[in-house]
């Protein structure tokens, strides 16, 4: 049956009592569930081993989320053996099988989408809107990609070939073999379940290692895709140490890509280890690394103020700060800048922090060595910059920061150049649109970037200049849409691939060129 065309899952408005009180019951129902003892999921089989990774709530560090079994290398070598074998009989089965699996997914998780998010609330500390919005995102992967595959799989629909006269020449693209999956704590579930399912459904086999802050929504995702009947060896679940799971995984022989999304230092490392061909290895690894961004806001003096000032506090304070895509600088021209810092002041210092269970707008940063490092940060900024708003802890059984803004920094200060990745954001003073296009610049990511103005000149300028991978005007530099707006950055945020978008299964395929005298 041919499917619908593909539209992103709305998002839900908690603004309505039905769904406030549908995301209530949720959060009570999950709540009483939690603490299981989780296996790993390899072919078949479930093993418990005695090691565990404990998954707390960062909102209430007391409650414990889930006891997760740990993975060695050991048992990676035997999950390695269990996807290999499944890769000769799922390599096999036709694109619109394995994309069928995807659609009866998107179905189950669509109508539990509140106990999802609750566990995201629960677990990795979102509010309820930011939990809705990665949930309705993984649909969207699931449904995207299921059309993706199929429409992939028409060759030539995708490519057409030159006809040469007296030939039949074809273009296929087939699976690559077992792939790493190595997802980040931020979009615990849309990010994770996205890169699995663009890999499975293009016909590999995976190793899932995701993020030891969120192993719990991974189980959760691994046990919907056996309801759904997932051959068993199609997707195998390793939580584990970064080094002793993830990175043995990255050097292994048999591993034939490697899907990663997380931070740029374990990105390049990532990218340099897999260059690295080992013994028995008879393939060059294809990395995809998705990283870092020190993203930004631009805001000139034809710009509409309010809207800009709203932008730059939504793109900076979502989810503490904890977005790749968070816009944690702002650069703004000067003879509207004290204005500008003067509304963002006012905004920022309504945003009340508190519990993600209660639906604060600012939770909790993800772990303690999160949380040190915001606060190293924010001693720096000090020196840095005018602290305007926050700069300091707030109570809570939690990783509790106050969003935290400073002016007047430089650029080519350290808050206006590293990732942060917590509730801190950089202003900066430009005195013209160009030179603050020119600051925006001055950085070695590319991920997101929004500009603020009302000039056509001005914009066309900056659709053309702005070097970064997802471009917004006059809208905030966060939420991008699958299929409406891929998702991925240049220079040090990644490999330039784009997540949600029409070329990215490519990368889990390789293709092959067939031609016969007809
Ligand atoms: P992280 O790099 O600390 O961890 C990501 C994953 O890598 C985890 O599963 C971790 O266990 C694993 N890992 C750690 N060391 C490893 C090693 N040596 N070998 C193999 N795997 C290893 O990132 P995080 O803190 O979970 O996520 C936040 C980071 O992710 C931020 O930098 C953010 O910008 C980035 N991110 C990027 C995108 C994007 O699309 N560009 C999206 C989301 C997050
Ligand atoms: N795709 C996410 C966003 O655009 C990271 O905010």
């Amino acid at each position: 049956k041919k499917l619908s065309e593909f539209k992103n899952e709305p998002f839900t408005n908690f603004s309505t009592n039905e769904n406030k009180q549908a995301m209530e019951h949720a959060l009570a129902k999950v709540s009483k569930e939690l603490g299981r003892e989780i296996p790993l999921y390899i072919g078949s089989e479930k093993i418990s081993t005695d090691e565990k990774i404990i998954s707390i709530n960062p909102g209430n560090i007391d409650q414990i989320i889930g006891k997760v079994s740990k993975g060695t290398s050991k048992i990676v070598d035997s999950a390695m053996n269990v996807a290999l074998e499944a890769f000769e009989s799922w390599k096999q089965v036709p694109a619109a099988e394995r994309a069928d699996y995807l659609v009866r997914a998107a179905a189950l998780l669509r109508e539990r989408k509140h106990e999802f998010s609750s566990l995201l609330v629960l677990e990795t500390g979102k509010n309820w809107a930011e939990a809705d919005a990665d949930t309705a995102e993984a649909i969207d992967f699931f449904e995207f990609y299921a059309r993706e595959m199929i429409r992939l799989s028409e060759t030539s629909i995708l490519r057409p070939l030159t006809k040469i006269e007296g030939e039949n020449n074809q273009m296929t693209y087939i699976p690559l073999g077992v792939g790493v999956i190595i997802s980040p704590f931020n979009f615990p579930l849309a990010i994770m379940a996205g890169t699995t399912v663009a890999a499975i459904v293009s016909g590999n086999t995976v190793i899932l290692k995701p993020a030891d802050t969120a192993p719990v929504i991974a189980a959760k995702f691994v046990e919907l895709m056996k309801e759904v009947g997932l051959p068993d060896g199609v997707l195998n679940y390793v939580p584990g140490d970064g080094i002793e799971v993830g990175e043995y995984l990255v050097e292994h022989p048999k591993t034939r890509f490697i899907s990663f999304t997380g931070s740029r230092a374990v990105g390049c490392r990532i990218y340099e280890r897999a260059s690295k061909v080992q013994p028995g290895q008879i393939w060059l690894k294809r990395v995809i690394a998705e990283m870092g961004g020190k993203d930004g806001v631009v805001v000139d003096e034809t710009a509409d103020i309010d809207a800009a000032a709203k932008a730059i506090v939504a793109s900076a304070f979502g989810y503490q700060g904890q977005k790749c895509s968070a816009g944690s600088r702002a650069i703004i021209v000067e003879s509207v800048y004290d204005q500008v810092v003067e509304k963002v002041t006012s905004l920022v210092s309504q945003l009340e922090v508190g519990a993600p269970a209660e639906n604060y707008p600012v939770g909790p940063v993800i772990d303690q060595k999160s949380f040190d490092k915001v606060m190293s940060y924010i001693e720096i900024g000090k020196s840095e910059g005018r602290l305007l708003n926050g700069g300091n802890k707030t109570d809570g059984n939690g990783y509790y920061i106050q969003p935290t803004v400073f002016a007047d920094v430089d650029p080519k200060a350290r808050i206006m150049q590293e990732e942060i990745f917590g509730p801190v954001l950089a202003l900066a003073k430009a005195k013209d649109w160009q030179e603050a296009i020119a600051i925006y610049n001055d950085t070695d990511y590319g991920l997101t970037g929004a500009y603020f103005s009302s000039s056509e000149e001005r914009i066309s300028f900056a659709l053309d200049h702005m070097h970064c991978g997802n471009l917004y005007i006059n809208k905030k530099c966060t939420g991008a849409l699958v299929g409406a707006q891929p998702f991925g950055g240049f220079n040090m945020s990644g490999t330039d691939s784009k997540a949600g978008g029409y070329d990215y299964l490519l990368l889990f395929t390789q293709g092959k060129l067939t031609s016969r005298v007809s």
